[in-house]
């Protein structure tokens, strides 16, 4: 495990599966439509049940670089905050990265308004939407450093990656924000 401390808050990077976090709230990488889909938007939904899927429909949708909460079903997490990032276009790197960085700093908005105290993000469109592993981990943890200080009500958050290149990629870009 890699920590590193913003404010007040604990960042904790770990390889694993986000459906098995104890955590009040795990974040989605979902798609616009909020219709559900593969990767960890498919795991969510397969650990969670379909009460998730039956809350989103209540949602019409979510933007890319905004992020929603529901229930979370039968998953150990209090709530699913289900956050859109871009899909990669490296004509357009700038704007990508604007949305992946409102992607997290919305989940975290989010989290403080539900009362969240931990959260677990996976590598949000680091996936099937293509964003490059370490273009993204640099956004992150610049996210994460500017605002975890502003949410003093996020004690923990959990990085959980799914391999251990994601792994590594992000511990690489971790090392100028020491
Ligand atoms: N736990 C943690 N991370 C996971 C898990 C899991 N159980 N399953 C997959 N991941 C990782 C992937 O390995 C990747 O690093 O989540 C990261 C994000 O990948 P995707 O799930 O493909 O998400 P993203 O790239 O944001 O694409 C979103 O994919 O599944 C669809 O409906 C979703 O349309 C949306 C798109």
């Amino acid at each position: 495990m890699f920590t590193q401390t913003f404010g007040g808050a604990t960042v904790e990077m770990v390889i694993g599966d986000i459906t098995t976090e104890r955590v009040d709230a795990i974040v989605n990488a979902a798609n616009s439509r909020l219709a559900g889909g593969g990767g960890v938007d498919g795991a969510i939904h397969r650990a969670g049940g379909p009460a998730i899927l039956a809350a989103c429909r209540e949602l019409g949708g979510c933007p890319a670089g905004d992020a929603k909460a529901t229930i979370a079903g039968h998953l150990p997490a209090r709530w699913v905050i289900h956050a859109v990032g871009p899909v990669y276009n490296d004509r357009r790197a700038e704007e990508c990265a604007r949305l992946l960085a409102s992607a997290y700093r919305r989940s975290l908005e989010v989290a403080a308004e539900l009362g969240a105290a931990s959260v677990a993000f996976p590598a949000i469109s680091c996936g099937v939407y293509g964003y490059p592993l370490e273009d993204a981990a640099r956004v992150v943890w610049k996210t994460l450093a500017e605002e975890l200080p502003r949410r003093p009500g996020i004690k923990c958050v959990r990085l959980v990656q799914f391999s251990q290149a994601t792994y590594d990629a992000y511990l690489r870009a971790a090392a100028p924000q020491a």
